[in-house]
């Protein structure tokens, strides 16, 4: 193996710790590639490309793709695509409440779906991106109040006697973070997030600021093989493929890092899978590259995903929630996932040349398939279908308590997608259009 779990998981979890909403981990990322060597593109600018470099773009500073060129005509793209955002809470405009003239609370709503219980009675901040008029420009500031700022207290038990029976929770009543003491001082909010962006209030034109969990990631179990902290879903895997494209021998094909935004909520943004951010940078290889369109499309069907999302794990207080025989289990690899409605992308196809890059890359697959009875949910590689149609294969590591701000994950498995994920981007795919398949 390339990488030693402990090593890997502890440049993981402070990665998540210094990215408390995708803004961060696209700047984190950003830093990480230019480091190596990346050079950064702009959107509002036409791009030369030379063969054998590497290089990367962001979109909204939410979503970024990493690619590398080879040194002669590329035979196809090897795409991996994660997700840079998790289920939180947005804070509202004019977000102070003021409550029976003794506290100021924060007006705040869903993004996504997540586990609300475990947001309670743990410290919280606020992190996000504002919008600042200056030198009559509007420019972006990331924040990130980085101290512990709000909490959002349980009701007692004395006042809700059931509430251990099953709680129904409304966003608008039980998620509303306590925030300060009345005071006469006025919109305090907006002043702490003004003076963390470096300005006054009046020069904040909007914002978008979300709470995090400030509890910082850590290990555990007798032999340290659990993982926990906020954002595993998604950020294991984009973590993962960042670290494999970053120590990727260079192949035949574009080797393509690519991590999007607004999964959560169906991903139909610009940044999202939904949008064109895949196509339009694909599109532009290609010219800057002088490579015509039949010689594209023919790249295309040589080409191949991995759409990376965490998975399930059986769950060891719930064993009987899993498949009767696709069971995942943390630390014994990356996990290939299926859904005969092709909410997962996973063929024969796929799956097979899934299971080819893991045997070369040395590291353990298992499967999964949601119970006959139950929906499950869905990600992004069947989105991404419809702008960049290419053999897929939808894959995630085995996870607990997913879409909790402190989610649970195995530490080798991070190991193995990096691995993976390392030789995926060192390997291509030749196709020769009658159902066989080449790994080089
Ligand atoms: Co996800």
């Amino acid at each position: 193996m390339f990488y030693d779990a402990h090593t890997i998981n502890q440049e993981l979890l402070s990665f998540i710790d210094e990215s408390p909403v995708s803004f961060f981990a696209v700047r984190n990322m950003s830093r990480r590639l230019e480091e190596a060597g990346f050079t950064r593109l702009l959107e509002t600018e036409s791009w030369q490309l030379q063969p054998g470099r590497a290089y990367y773009v962001t979109r909204n500073d939410s979503a970024i793709i990493a690619f590398r060129l080879p040194e002669g005509a590329p035979t196809g793209f090897q795409i991996m695509a994660s997700h840079a955002d998790s289920p939180v809470f947005r804070i509202k405009t004019n977000a102070e409440i003021t409550v029976n003239n003794a506290y100021v609370k924060l007006n705040v709503e869903r993004y996504g779906g997540m586990l609300c219980a475990p947001w309670m009675d743990r410290p919280l901040s606020v992190a996000g991106r504002v919008m600042v008029q200056e030198d009559g420009a509007t420019k972006t500031r990331l924040v990130n109040i980085d101290r512990d700022l709000l909490m959002i207290p349980n009701l007692a038990i004395h006042m809700d006697r059931t509430a251990n029976d099953g709680h129904k929770f409304n966003a608008q009543v039980d998620m509303l973070p306590l925030f300060a003491q009345v005071s006469d001082a006025k919109d305090r909010f907006l002043s702490l997030i003004a003076q963390a962006a470096g300005t006054s209030s009046e020069n904040i034109l909007d914002t978008d600021l979300y709470l995090y969990n400030r509890m910082k990631g850590t290990f555990y179990g007798i032999d340290n093989e659990f993982i926990a902290d906020s954002q595993l879903d998604d950020l294991q895997c984009a973590f993962s493929s960042l670290r494999g494209i970053l120590d990727a021998a260079p192949s035949s094909a574009v080797a393509m890092h690519c991590v999007f935004d607004n999964e959560e909520v169906g991903s139909g943004t610009k940044q999202g899978a939904d949008g064109t951010f895949l196509q339009d940078t694909m599109a532009r290889i290609r010219e800057a590259l002088g490579i015509g369109r039949q010689a594209f499309l023919s790249l295309l069907a040589s080409s191949f995903m991995v759409s990376a999302d965490n998975a399930h794990s059986v769950h060891p207080n719930f064993p009987d929630k899993a498949d009767p025989t696709n069971r995942p289990v943390m630390n014994k690899g990356i996990v290939i996932k299926y859904s005969a409605n092709q909410k997962y992308t996973t063929d024969a196809v796929s799956g097979a040349l899934m299971r080819m890059i893991c045997r070369k890359a040395g590291v353990p697959y298992q499967t999964f398939a949601n119970r006959s009875d139950l929906a499950g949910g869905s990600t992004l590689g069947n989105i991404s279908q419809a702008h960049v149609s290419v053999n897929t294969v939808d894959i995630g590591l085995p996870q607990l308590a997913m879409h909790s701000p402190y989610e649970t994950a195995g530490a080798k498995d991070t190991a193995y997608l990096a691995e993976e994920a390392r030789v995926f981007f060192s390997s291509a795919v030749k196709a020769d259009g009658r159902g066989n398949y080449q790994l080089l």
